[in-house]
């Protein structure tokens, strides 16, 4: 449709039609006839059956033959016949599912990220669907909060990264959404969702305005430059107004400041939940003012439908606002074709070629190998270490992820965990003979309850079969040359309204790793988490430990790649793993103070705990290979830059092993004075480097003035003369630097 043709057809709509444009609803609300849903749903959220036929949107249904069927009924009934359009979580992957956001972080490799958008959209688009509510932008510091595994990570450079990079895959290149495989994507939560107080899910968010641009906003930006078609609020207060109905935030900061010209849409109810906040007086309240504030799809409350007709008729609100925020919708239903083609690239055929097919299998596999992230691989005094596994040695594959098929996370909600592919079934083909084993116990024990998506979880394992458990893996660990423990939280400990104050593992799984170790001591852990963990007790103990996250369909088969070498594991931390969680929040990227406390000296009036470090167990960017890597010095091409010249920073980087090995050259900036205090230090570039043993490179950077600008006090983007230390390294804590002066 022509834009003239857009505005002809919102001219002609009724106020309640144009109300109802903007109202999402989940499909429970489509399951039925009608009259079945007028009497249940329907008036339990005080809508009526006519706004359910001309509800704009619907979230969380998929598949090709029920979408277009709904599509069809409800354009019939529609009075303009206008299409809806279906909405879902497509998070990291649609059947085929990727390894969870924070691990695809580790690949420290936007292009992991891309090709799995690209993948999720083409089974989410033939599955029927148009938008996806990702990527999730949020900058996390604290493992505390649950959704840390939804995000890529601390680093404000690299979730732009990979912010742009999924709206990318999600949308196409061109961008144009009407392309085939192509879903609409929203970039969430707006804004600074990650930095609920104590890391409690939905809690507060107090941010000053400058640590908000510099840090929180970057990622955001990224979405919106690369053409994101929706945002979504978030559902915390952003300095005492929640976000969704901020004006401030979403009118100035997103919309005129940002640039943003898309779909603004709440969170789940979070537009009725400012009535809990304490700043909405009552449902058409709520409306108002989330209106007034710029957003456009309300979902899943009422409060849209049933109070903007009313709020304009008494004149409180002005249909010209109203006009705003439909017309936003229908454009964007324009974008994806929908007025010529409502049922895009729903196709069951298309469905059954593309949904988990052998292409996205691999490229799910290959994906899990790079974000796998060796945090120890002790060496005897031969120089062997446990990892890659030898052939001939027997192994014993013990814990309770050994058989698990829960390796999806959970935010996964397309996904069926009986498509994934377990360590048993993997190592069983490839070691044959040479592997046996055990569950050892449960992932959790009696003492604990966890809420998750499909009601609470509880172990159902009596005393007498535990203790059988744990006996058959102490006989197979004692048989054993080696032991691989697969050990780690419940997939439903971390993820929505999933955050912790204890970062551990649960303490049935402590005790069957000590039992292990009374009988070998010749352990690699595989660790699955959803959000950094402590790891004193595990990194002490176990000579090697490999984080694996929750890896997806095929973790498996990737695991089974990266233990016997087929893949040597390359990824880095996206977060810093605390020494204990007293630490958190805890970033690389923290200022100095007046009393810092290098190499944890121990002298009072220093900042530092008494009783623990100030550095992280595992720092951000951390993570080792088979191989070692060595690295010259860092050369600057020049001493002295130009405001608008470049410098060049290099090193040379070597593999020193025996083995093909990949690294990730990591650069960081610190301006050394500055008018405002200054991060010790910044990421502002990555590249991978693969060699072959022996060979050697060169890996260069450049710097401009946009890796030297930084916000100053009055919320604008400064660039200030100055010396500036450059550092190229392995991970956040190198100290391989070279100093130079911007004049
Ligand atoms: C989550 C969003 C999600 C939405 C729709 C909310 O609870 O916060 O991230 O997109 O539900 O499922």
């Amino acid at each position: 449709m022509r834009q003239s043709e857009l505005e002809a057809l919102l001219k002609d709509m009724s106020l309640q039609e144009k109300a109802d444009q903007l109202l999402q609803l989940n499909g429970t609300f489509y399951t039925g006839e009608l009259d079945e849903i007028a009497t249940g749903p329907i008036m339990e959220m005080g809508l009526k059956s006519e706004d359910i036929c001309q509800a704009g949107s619907i979230l969380g249904t998929y598949g090709a033959e029920r979408l277009k069927e709904i599509q069809k009924k409800y354009m019939e009934k529609q009075p303009h016949h206008i299409p809806m359009l279906f909405m879902m979580d497509v998070i990291h992957g649609m059947k085929t599912i990727f390894p969870m956001p924070l691990a695809m972080g580790a690949a420290f490799d936007p292009s992991v990220a891309y090709t799995a958008a690209e993948i999720a959209a083409k089974e989410a688009s033939v599955s029927g669907l148009h938008v996806t509510f990702s990527p999730m932008a949020d900058l996390v510091r604290d493992a505390r909060w649950g959704r840390v595994m939804e995000s890529t990570g601390e680093d404000a450079y690299m979730n732009s990264l990979y912010t742009a990079a999924q709206v990318k895959g999600f949308q196409g290149d061109s961008g144009n959404l009407r392309e085939k495989y192509k879903v609409a994507s929203c970039v969430k939560h707006f804004a600074a969702y990650g930095g609920a107080e104590a890391g409690r899910d939905y809690n507060t968010v107090e941010l000053s305005e400058q640590t908000l641009r510099e840090y929180y906003l970057r990622s955001y930006q990224a979405g919106i430059d690369a053409g994101v078609a929706l945002v979504m609020t978030s559902f915390n207060t952003v300095n005492g107004v929640p976000a969704s109905v901020n004006t401030w935030l979403m009118r100035e900061v997103l919309r005129k400041e940002m640039g943003f010209e898309g779909v603004l849409i709440s969170d789940y109810a979070a537009i009725e939940e400012t009535i809990c906040h304490g700043v909405s007086e009552d449902k058409a309240d709520a409306a108002e003012k989330a209106l007034k504030a710029g957003v456009d799809i309300d979902m899943m409350t009422s409060c849209y439908s049933g109070h903007l007709a009313g709020l304009i008729r008494g004149g409180k609100l002005e249909e010209g606002i109203l006009d705003e925020a439909v017309m936003r919708v229908l454009q964007l239903k324009n974008k994806l074709g929908l007025f010529e083609n409502p049922y895009k690239d729903a196709d069951p055929e298309e469905e059954k070629r593309w949904i988990l097919c052998e292409e996205h299998r691999k490229a799910a596999r290959d994906a899990a190998c790079k974000t796998f992230v060796l945090l120890k691989n002790e060496r005897d005094s031969d120089g062997t270490a446990l990892l890659p596994l030898k052939k001939g040695k027997k192994t014993a594959f013990i814990g309770p992820y050994v058989e698990n098929q829960e390796l999806l996370s959970s935010w996964a909600v397309t996904g069926s965990k009986e498509d994934c592919v377990t360590i048993r079934n993997a190592a069983e083909a490839v070691l044959g003979e040479e592997a046996v084993f055990a569950c050892g116990c449960p992932i959790f024990g009696n003492d604990m309850e966890i809420p998750s998506f499909n009601g609470n979880i509880r172990c159902d394992v009596s005393e007498a079969e535990r203790k059988g458990m744990l006996e058959d893996a102490l006989k197979k660990a004692s048989e054993a040359e080696q032991v691989v423990l697969c050990l780690g939280e419940h997939s439903a400990q971390s993820g929505e309204a999933a955050s912790r104050t204890m970062l551990d593992i649960p303490e049935i799984q402590m005790e069957l790793f000590r039992e292990i170790y009374r009988v070998n001591q010749n352990i690699v852990v595989v660790l699955f988490s959803g959000r950094p963990l402590d790891l004193r007790e595990i990194s002490r103990k176990a000579r090697t430990v490999l984080e694996v996250w929750f890896p997806g369909t095929e973790g498996g088969n990737a695991i089974l790649d990266v233990l016997t070498g087929v893949q040597s594991p390359s990824g880095k931390l996206p977060m810093s793993f605390p020494y204990c969680i007293a630490q958190e929040p805890l970033h690389y990227d923290h200022y100095n103070t007046g009393r810092p406390n290098p190499n944890g000296r121990v002298e009072k009036f220093r900042s530092r705990y008494l009783d623990a470090p100030n550095e992280p167990l595992y720092p951000f960017g951390y993570g080792l290979t088979y191989t070692e890597f060595s690295l010259s010095e860092v050369r600057l091409d020049r001493e002295q830059m130009e405001a608008d010249g470049m410098i060049t920073a290099s090193v040379i980087m070597k593999n020193e092993g025996t083995v093909f090995g990949t690294e990730t050259a990591q650069m960081y900036i610190r301006d050394l004075t500055a008018s405002v205090v200054r991060p010790v230090r910044q990421l502002k570039g990555i590249q991978k480097v693969s060699l072959m043993p022996g060979e050697s490179r060169t890996v260069s950077f450049e710097i401009t003035r946009e890796q030297l600008q930084f916000m100053a006090s009055d919320g604008k983007e400064v660039l200030e003369s100055g010396r500036f230390a450059v550092y190229i390294g392995t991970d956040s804590t190198t100290e391989n630097c070279a100093e130079f002066v911007l004049i």
